[in-house]
């Protein structure tokens, strides 16, 4: 299915004014939000992390107009490369163009996404002084540009396409925000973390206070679904998991459940305690390609949907490999309400854009259901 009309950003329809009551989501009944909520859906929705990007020509060519950060923060842009992907893929979802490190910015972290290297900090955290110095502004002064960009979205879309807003997680941030940038081993994230375990502490409840009030933000401007990234949390053995990032993401999970739409918690090369992950809360998990399907959802019961998670290197392989890897993936899934399909992280750069056509098409028609 495509939604040709989608990227003229035409209002479609209006949302009743939200104060502090919990969102009324006009995506209730959509296949993602149904599915989030363990509901019947006609066929399972479908959608990527990552799904508008460099992979995309429509993409490239906005990017080389504008940085990373001007992008974001013009909402009439965001709203255009978000819509992107719902045009060109029929994907059933739209994931609000964004990043996770921007709330950064707003914290007084100088941020900044340098092309061919990846996102910088100018000034990480490294000492106990610097984290009581960290801002805690609200969103709605600091991601005006996103949240804008929801309300554009969420206008432009019809209601059974519904529009995932998100944030990262405390601990992917609190790396970034302490290591300066990425990283293969979070060796200066992780010293502080045994160094300075009360600043440590700190550091997550701050970025706890302003995740949570960014999430509430975005379902408030109209986002049906929330997902929360922790994609550095597997850099952690179980029991550091337990101790240094359980409880926030606890208190992240148990905040924004007062927003009223489903919550996706997705963490990568957690499967050795995907347990523990699950009980920090969230109606939905997501899985990497680590671990499969059928046996996550063994660690962690039934009550929750499941999303996940077709290794997104596939998608850079032939056919024949590409349909039995989504096969694997649907048969581990099972056929019980409750599965989204998506990839186990972000699609690639170098993705052929036929074969996430090809891959949507397909999962759509295996899994019609009369
Ligand atoms: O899913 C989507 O389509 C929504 C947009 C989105 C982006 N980043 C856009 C982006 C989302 C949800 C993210 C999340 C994100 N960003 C994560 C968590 C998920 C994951 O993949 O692990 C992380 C760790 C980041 C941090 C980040 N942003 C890095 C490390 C980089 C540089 C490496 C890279 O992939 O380019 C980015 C840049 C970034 N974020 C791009 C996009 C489309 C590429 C920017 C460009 O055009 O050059």
């Amino acid at each position: 299915m495509t939604v040709a009309h989608s990227a003229a950003l035409r209002p479609h329809a209006s949302r009743p004014s939200m104060g502090d009551t919990p969102a009324q989501s006009v995506a209730a009944d959509s296949l993602l939000v149904r599915a989030c909520r363990l509901l019947p859906v006609s066929h399972t929705p479908v959608w990527l992390m990552r799904q508008a990007g460099r992979y995309m020509p429509e993409y490239r060519a906005i990017r080389a107009r504008q940085t990373m950060l001007e992008a974001i923060s013009d909402s009439a842009v965001a709203a255009e490369i978000t819509l992107q992907p719902v045009t060109a893929l029929g994907v059933d979802a739209a994931i609000i163009f964004s990043d996770i490190l921007p709330p950064l910015i707003g914290m007084g972290l100088e941020l900044d996404f340098v092309s061919g290297v990846g996102p910088k900090i100018a000034n990480p955290i490294r000492t106990s002084k610097q984290v009581d110095l960290l801002a805690t502004s609200p969103a709605e002064q600091t991601m005006r540009g996103t949240l804008d960009a929801i309300r554009l979205v969420r206008n432009a879309l019809p209601p059974v396409t519904p529009v995932i807003g998100f944030a990262g997680a405390p601990f992917t941030l609190a790396c970034y925000a302490i290591e300066g940038g990425s990283s293969q081993r979070y060796e200066i994230a992780k010293r502080f973390m045994y160094d300075e375990p009360a600043a440590w502490h700190r550091l997550m409840r701050r970025l706890v206070t302003v995740l949570a009030d960014y999430l509430l933000a975005q379902a408030r401007s109209g986002a049906d679904v929330l997902q929360v990234f922790d994609s550095w949390a597997g850099a952690l053995g179980p029991h550091d998991y337990a101790r240094y990032v359980m409880p926030h993401n606890t208190a992240l999970f148990k905040t924004v459940a007062a927003a009223g739409v489903p919550v996706i918690n997705f963490g990568t090369g957690t499967g050795a305690y995907l347990a523990d992950v699950a009980a920090c809360g969230g109606q939905v998990l997501g899985i990497d390609w680590r671990t499969p399907l059928d046996d996550a959802r063994a660690r962690f019961g039934g009550d929750r949907a499941i999303m996940g998670n077709l290794d997104p290197v596939a998608l850079l392989g032939p056919w024949r490999e590409l349909r039995g890897q989504i096969d694997d993936v649907l048969c581990r899934a099972g056929t019980a309400p409750g599965h989204i399909f998506n990839l186990g992280h972000g699609i690639l750069p170098p993705t052929p854009v036929e074969n996430v056509r090809r891959l949507v098409d397909y999962v759509h028609e295996q899994t019609l259901r009369a």
